[in-house]
Order: C-alpha cells, then sequence, then structure tokens
C-alpha cells in the first residue's frame, strides 16, 4: 500500500472519530420539511427535504438505527464526505446527525432519476450515453481509488442523473466502501456485479481492493449496454460465467459467447481487460477511456436489436419497481437471440436470477 493510500486511511479514522464525539441529537422535522420519500435502498431511506432556515432542498440518507451499526454509519459519511469534492460524486453538505430512531446525513439533491430507472429491459440504452456515464464513473473511481479507497457496490443503481440523457452523472451511496487492503470475511454487495474472487470468498477472507471495483464497473456497461445482466453469479455453476471465462481466458476453440457477439471487437478487447478473472491481470476503470471512440456495439445490432431477433422464443419477465415497495410484474414473450431468461428486481434490488432456457 502506497503512503498516500495509508495516510487517506488514517484521515478517515479520525474523521470518525471526530464525528462521533461531535455527533449532535436532533428530530428530522424540527430542522427540515419533509416533502417526500425519492429513494431506498437495502440500507436506508432517502428524504427530499427543504432546510427550514436555509430554505435549502437537499436529500437527506436516513438510517434506521435498529439495522446500522454507528461505525458503519460514520464510515459511509467519513468516506462520502472526504470524496464529495468530485464532480462526479455526490455533494455533502456536512450535516450529519441521530434523532432518536435514526442516524442522518445530508447530501446533495440530485433531481433526475437514477442510472437503474432509465435501462429498457432487454434494450438497455444508447451507446453514447453509455459512454457518457463510462467516461464519468471512471473518472469518479480512479479519483475514489487514488485515495485508497474502494466503492463495493456499484451498480445503476447508486448512480445518480442530473437529466435523462446522462450528459451529468454522479456516483452516490458509499456504505459498502472500504479502505483498500481490508479484509472482509463476509459477502456484501449485489450478486451480479460481483467479482469472482469475491464469489469464491472463504474462511481467510480477501482483501479489498480497487479490481473489485473495475469488475462491477464492466458488469454494469454490459447491463446498461443491453438490458441484461451477462450471468447470475461468477460461479462454477453459471453457464455464463464459464462460457465466458473460458473465452476470456484464451481456451482453444472456446467460441465468443452468444450474449456478447453483439460487441465489436474493440469492445471485446475492452471487456477482456477490464474483466480479466484474475484481479491481477484486471486493468484499471480508467482503462475504457482507450476505447471511447471506437464502436462498442456492432452496427446491425444497435440499429435492429429488437427486429433481429426472430428465432428463439424466450419468456422474460421484468419486475420493475414504480415506487417504494410496490412491485409491478409483467411477463413478455419476446423474441431473442440471447438465451436467457432475465428477471430484474429493481431498486430493492436485492436478487436477481438469470438462467438458461
Ligand atoms: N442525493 C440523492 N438525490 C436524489 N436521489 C437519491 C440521492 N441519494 C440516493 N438517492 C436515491 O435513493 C436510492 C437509495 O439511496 P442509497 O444511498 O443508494 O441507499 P442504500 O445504501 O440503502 O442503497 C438511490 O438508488 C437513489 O435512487
Ligand atoms: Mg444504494
Amino acid at each position: 500500500m502506497s503512503q498516500l493510500d495509508t495516510a487517506s486511511g488514517d484521515l478517515i479514522e479520525e474523521l470518525m472519530q471526530l464525528t462521533a464525539q461531535s455527533l449532535s441529537r436532533l428530530e428530522i422535522r424540527e430542522h427540515f420539511n419533509v416533502i417526500k420519500e425519492i429513494g431506498r435502498g437495502k440500507y436506508g431511506k432517502v428524504l427530499l427535504v427543504i432546510h427550514k432556515f436555509r430554505g435549502t432542498p437537499m436529500a437527506l440518507k436516513v438510517m434506521p438505527k435498529t439495522s446500522t451499526k454507528l461505525q458503519g454509519f460514520l464510515r459511509e459519511y467519513c468516506i462520502s464526505l472526504h470524496v464529495s469534492c468530485h464532480p462526479c460524486i455526490v455533494g455533502l453538505f456536512g450535516i450529519v446527525f441521530q434523532s432518536e430512531e435514526h442516524y442522518v446525513f445530508a447530501q446533495e439533491l440530485v433531481i433526475g432519476k437514477d442510472l437503474f430507472s432509465v435501462i429498457q429491459p432487454k434494450i438497455g440504452i444508447p451507446e453514447k450515453a453509455v459512454k457518457r456515464c463510462a467516461v464519468q464513473i471512471a473518472e469518479a473511481l480512479q479519483f475514489i481509488h487514488s485515495k485508497g479507497l474502494v466503492h463495493r457496490d456499484i451498480k445503476p443503481e447508486n448512480i445518480l442523473l442530473l437529466d435523462q440523457e446522462c450528459c451529468r452523472v454522479k456516483l452516490a451511496d458509499f456504505g459498502l466502501a472500504q479502505k483498500r487492503g481490508t479484509l472482509i470475511r463476509m459477502v456484501s454487495g449485489t450478486v451480479p456485479y460481483m467479482a469472482p474472487e469475491l464469489c469464491a470468498v472463504n474462511s481467510k477472507g480477501l482483501c479489498v481492493e480497487p479490481s473489485l471495483d473495475t469488475w462491477a464497473f464492466a458488469v454494469l456497461l454490459f447491463c446498461i449496454l443491453t438490458g441484461y445482466f451477462p450471468w447470475e453469479s461468477c460461479t462454477p455453476s453459471d453457464d455464463f460465467f464459464q462460457e465466458f471465462a473460458e473465452w476470456s481466458n484464451g481456451i482453444p476453440d472456446a467460441e465468443i459467447p452468444s450474449q456478447w457477439k453483439r460487441f465489436t471487437d474493440s469492445a471485446l478487447a475492452m471487456f477482456k481487460k477490464l474483466l480479466a478473472v484474475n484481479p491481477d491481470d484486471r486493468y484499471c476503470v480508467i482503462e475504457v477511456l482507450e476505447y471511447i471512440d471506437k464502436e462498442w456495439v456492432k452496427r446491425e445490432d444497435s440499429d435492429s436489436q429488437v427486429a433481429k431477433c426472430s428465432e428463439d422464443q424466450i419468456t422474460a419477465y421484468h419486475v420493475m419497481s414504480v415506487g417504494p415497495n410496490k412491485l409491478v410484474q409483467s411477463m413478455a414473450t419476446v423474441s431473442c437471440s440471447m438465451t436467457c431468461h432475465l428477471t430484474m428486481i429493481s431498486n430493492h434490488h436485492t436478487k436477481c436470477n438469470l438462467q438458461c432456457i
């Protein structure tokens, strides 16, 4: 670990202790007018509020004390604060407190949706918008990694949009962020974005490294380019992952797996680097910039993605969140050349299934 990494880690510890000592006690409604809930994740909810005295709109991240450890809350807040000066990372106001039932901190309000909510199932989002996201997320991650930190929860739900076209996006949710080199024994995160070394973690544990973010970043790119997950999990029992690993490891005669055939040679070369199965061989996220001027999706695929898919009958379930705690399930029979069947559970995204049929 470099000196810079260690210094940054020490600073986070120091910030956590200082914050704990001065954590004031107040009730949300004393200081804020609560307008509505604007988001909910695995760990907390986010409220749109107006600061009563200043009139400033803010997004309050509110975490119940019953399910949140103080140390975890302090870490999330202090890491967020430490990196919040970057233009592609959500800003903070330096407001942090506890109420009787919650730990709370105030974030810059990002009025657009999150990236997940603009992905069209089975289609994704336009390649130009993907590239705008890719550059900004890669720069945010590069900055975080340069501070000796790892985000550990890169996925579309944690990318906030300032506009629908993804001209400006911001990385949020440092709830799982850790110092590089931290030994973890418990696996947390969202399964399809987890790197193979994380899926294989055993009692010896695993050192948190930026390469975990690189893997999740590349999976995110696949998801937003296609509207599908590339696999359910990076385990030996997952055929989609196995096919990819064999092809990417250069096993003789290994064919390009069907769901990757839509990509150009340039995009495939990029994915091979970002999704190197061995974390030591994996490139940095910023490698994506080398490919930003190349085409990623083959022209005929991007022009007629839906029309072209005619041979195989696929049943796809799309479970999309339409509001807090409310799930709508729609079942669609589609024609598609990708032989997979996808269930996406959004926003409360604790689970997803991708199966061969
Ligand atoms: N600053 C913000 N402005 C607007 N919406 C936000 C903001 N922060 C989070 N959200 C919304 O709230 C959701 C949950 O927030 P997040 O911090 O990811 O919580 P969790 O740690 O529980 O996943 C996000 O997916 C996003 O839709
Ligand atoms: Mg989240």
